[in-house]
């Protein structure tokens, strides 16, 4: 058997920092006795989303992967919209936003493989600036992330002295670096909060900022960003489900426009929803107002329930596949790197709602 280090082949792959990483063979991906006898427990957790003709094209790409993340010493934070073979199968890590915030703080691996949207390939960065952080495809952006930039933040900041900005954390470096502190879906309340303040500007997701309004007595200011998966939810559609079957429980992610949570029984960020929806009894239906990988994700661990998936696709998380993970690990790529000024800024606001307490 060849030694990690036989197998490195000649020259290095250059990363920022002056690190450098070894070549590595690109793995065979022939679907061999071995490849099915080590990957056939991770299949059972996926069964129900993959189909058995299928998985022969998947297995060779976790295995390999799961062979180079060792090879590499490297993580993959997975966020909760990833594809079942990537959320069950290769990631070390999954969660909400925060989650992965969190967990970022806390990864000893060399390598963090993000799979999910930019924006959070950096809240990784900003977190672990010593750290080489990848990304499998720099496409995967976000339409939250898009609507607003650092400009935007700083004449906001003009035009509202004195207002405390949070900032979600759906938005780039340059836009973190200009506000006081930043906020994910799972403690936008608490962050609001936080300043004692009657006034607080919640940006760039209106929708998000209307849902918090309705939780607390800060006024909230806010901007004209929305998310284009959550965006397209209506209360007509879940009030039809609901009529049909009164019994339902209707749970959205409070990215949806209020006349959405309005209908539902809970609004909560992903892992919220998870967790409310792993909380009913067997026999319930729960109707998933989000993200289509949510529900294919959670199915196994929630066997007696039906989940209902009215769902949208998110564009951006799907960039993120196996084959892509597989390169990024071989080649070192896509790396993130952020300005080292601009990141001291922003990760300020980062790590002060790491540090909140809630
Ligand atoms: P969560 O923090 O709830 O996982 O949301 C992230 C996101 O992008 C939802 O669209
Ligand atoms: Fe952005 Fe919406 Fe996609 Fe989340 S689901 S990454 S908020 S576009």
């Amino acid at each position: 058997m060849q030694t990690v280090e036989s197998q490195v082949e000649q020259g290095a792959l250059r990363m920022s920092g002056g690190r450098e990483y070894g070549r590595l063979p690109r793995p065979s991906l022939k679907y061999t006795e071995e490849v099915a006898r080590e990957t056939a427990p991770l299949y059972e957790k996926v069964k129900h989303h993959i189909p058995e003709i299928e998985w022969p094209v998947h297995a060779p790409y976790v295995y390999a992967i799961n062979k180079l993340k060792r090879q590499r010493n490297a993580t993959i934070l997975a966020h909760n919209y990833q594809t079942p073979e990537i959320y069950h199968c290769v990631a070390d890590i999954a969660g909400d936003s925060l989650q992965l915030a969190m967990e970022a703080t806390r990864v000893e691996a060399d390598i963090i493989v993000q799979c999910g949207v930019h924006f959070m390939a950096e809240t990784s960065k900003l977190l672990n600036p010593d750290k080489t952080i990848l990304i499998p495809d720099l496409k995967a952006g976000c339409s939250l992330a898009d609507s607003i930039t650092g400009e935007d933040v700083r004449l906001l900041r003009e035009a509202n002295p004195g207002v405390p900005i949070v900032t979600y954390v759906n938005t780039s470096a340059d836009v973190k670096a200009e506000s006081d502190i930043c906020c994910t879906s799972s403690n936008a309340v608490a962050v609001v909060e936080s300043f004692g303040v009657d006034k607080v500007l919640l940006i760039p997701d209106e929708y998000l900022a209307q849902n918090v309004a309705l939780q607390t007595d800060v006024k909230i200011l806010t901007w004209k960003g929305h998310c284009e998966v959550h965006e397209r939810f209506t209360a007509d559609e879940l009030l039809a489900y609901k009529d049909a079957d009164p019994a339902i429980q209707i749970i959205a992610h409070p990215e949806c426009p209020t006349e959405v949570t309005g209908v539902a029984d809970f609004t909560g960020s992903t892992k919220g929803m998870i967790d409310f929806a792993l909380g009913q009894k067997p026999g319930a239906k729960v109707l998933l107002v989000t993200e289509c990988s949510m529900a294919s994700n959670i199915q196994e661990q929630a066997p007696g329930v039906e989940f209902i998936k009215p769902c949208n696709l998110c564009p951006h998380m799907k960039r993120i596949t196996l084959p892509k993970i597989l390169d990024s690990l071989l080649e070192m790529k896509e790396e993130v790197i952020v300005d080292p000024q601009m990141a001291e800024k922003a990760r300020r606001s980062v790590e002060r709602m790491v540090n909140l307490k809630n």
